[in-house]
């Protein structure tokens, strides 16, 4: 494949990064401070002003912010600009409660874009390529975040959204494109939907995936590559923080994601105790933007798990694939459990499709888990929910009971699938 230049930065030591995010740490403090009433009363309650932030280790003396202060202060009591300087609005749909919402300024979108096309370089998408993009267009980030990306890196970029499987099916066929944007479950429904229509997904014109917006496996990835003519890559981001784009993990190395260090300044803290912990250890994502404009966010708990890793493809760090949301984790009856450790075992059984629901309800005082998976094609039922149950009890430690169900049972995502059903009482 043709070489692609990096940007300096991308190049920089980490020395020189560092410079950088000290001097945008200390402007991106002052602004928070400055303009949003918010934080100035949490820094004040905790005793701290910007200028205490001599080098970047304390930074952890400043308040951590989540998403009820989005929610407390809803809809735009975060924003650090007046509405004449907003030029976008995005909202995350929220299950409960109200959305959160976040705004950008000119320059916070060409930022953006930039750094969404800094990601789809990375994940080895070359201009003139084509890119069809099924992340939903909306008030959801990832449509119009990935669309301005691919633009701003010169690709053609058909704006799809999610839905309507047999004519993005349709439009692959003719159109061609190399690259797919779209949530690693929904790219398993398209991938049926070629099947069904008795296409071969290994010969189709994709060569290269960008998934994310929900948690998935290495697993996962390994039977979306070995079904398709895809290479599966990860992408990272939140709409508090942007939205897609905050981290991107590089082709030339799958090993995690990249993080764009030098627009987001990563921490990973213990979840209970918010400690700051070392590299290498596994935590809570805590992400404060360096350039953000209309809602600079300062220690966002994430409540996405992961670790911090040294630089490969570049001088930045690297966090580890998301295994988790803390809020995703299922406690049954006792022990912690996320859908991916289940998602893991589900995929190593080869009569089973990686279509799954897990139901969580009570039998009499206990919890019980029902694991609804579906058959895959062609897979006749012999051992398999028998052999997962086992699985699950052995490696995990919980009792499930497996229902294998046929083929198009469980509802396909178009989106962030669902994976929980909690039908216990609260
Ligand atoms: O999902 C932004 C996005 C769009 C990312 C398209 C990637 C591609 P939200 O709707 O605010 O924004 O949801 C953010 O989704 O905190 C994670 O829990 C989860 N998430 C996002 N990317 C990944 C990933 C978008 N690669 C929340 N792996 C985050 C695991 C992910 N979880």
């Amino acid at each position: 494949m043709k070489k692609f230049p990096l940007e300096p930065i991308e190049k920089a030591s980490r020395k020189e990064l560092r410079e950088l995010q000290l001097e945008r740490l200390r402007w991106s403090l002052r602004r928070a401070y400055d303009r949003v009433p918010h934080y100035r009363r949490k820094f004040d309650a905790a005793g701290v002003k910007p200028k205490d932030l001599r080098t970047l280790v304390d930074l952890a003396r400043f308040p951590f912010t989540a998403k009820a202060d989005l929610r407390d202060t809803y809809p735009f009591g975060m924003f650090a600009v007046p509405m004449g300087d907003v030029v976008r609005i995005h909202a995350s749909s929220g299950t409960t409660g109200k959305p959160t919402v976040v705004g950008y300024t000119s320059k916070d979108i060409d930022t953006w874009s930039h750094l969404m096309a800094r990601s789809i370089r990375a994940a080895g998408a070359r201009p003139g390529e084509i890119l069809h993009n099924a992340y939903g267009y909306g008030l959801f980030t990832g449509g119009l975040g990935i669309h301005y990306g691919a633009e701003r890196l010169g690709l053609a970029t058909v704006p799809v959204s999610g839905g309507m499987t047999e004519r993005q099916v349709q439009l692959i066929q003719d159109f061609r494109p190399g690259i797919i944007t779209v949530t690693p479950s929904y790219m398993l429904a398209i991938a049926d939907e070629m099947e069904r229509q008795g296409l071969d997904p290994r010969k189709s014109s994709l060569r290269v995936g960008i998934f994310g917006a929900e948690p998935w496996t290495d697993r996962m990835r390994a039977n979306i590559e070995a079904r398709t003519s895809l290479q599966a890559i990860d992408i990272y981001g939140l709409s508090e923080v942007m939205g897609p784009g905050v981290a991107q993990e590089c082709l030339e190395t799958k090993d995690g994601l990249t993080i764009w260090e030098d627009h987001f300044y990563p921490e990973v803290v213990d979840p209970d105790s918010g400690e700051v912990l070392p590299d290498g250890e596994k935590g809570e994502l805590v992400l404060t933007s360096l350039t953000k404009e209309a809602l600079p966010v300062i220690r966002y708990r994430t409540r996405d798990l992961t670790r911090l890793l040294p630089g490969t493809a570049r001088v930045m760090r690297r966090m580890e694939r998301i295994t988790g949301r803390s809020d995703d984790m299922m406690i049954i009856r006792g022990v912690n459990v996320f859908p991916s450790q289940i998602e893991e075992l589900i995929l190593k059984q080869k009569e089973l499709a990686p279509h799954y629901v897990l139901e969580l309800s009570k039998a009499g005082p206990l919890d019980h888990l029902t694991v609804l998976v579906e058959l895959a094609p062609g897979a006749a039922d012999r051992q398999s929910a028998a052999s997962l149950a086992q699985e699950i009890k052995s490696r995990i430690g919980v009792s499930a009971e497996v229902k294998v169900v046929p083929i198009s049972t469980i509802e396909r995502s178009i989106g962030k699938a669902k994976r929980v059903i909690d039908k216990r009482p609260k």
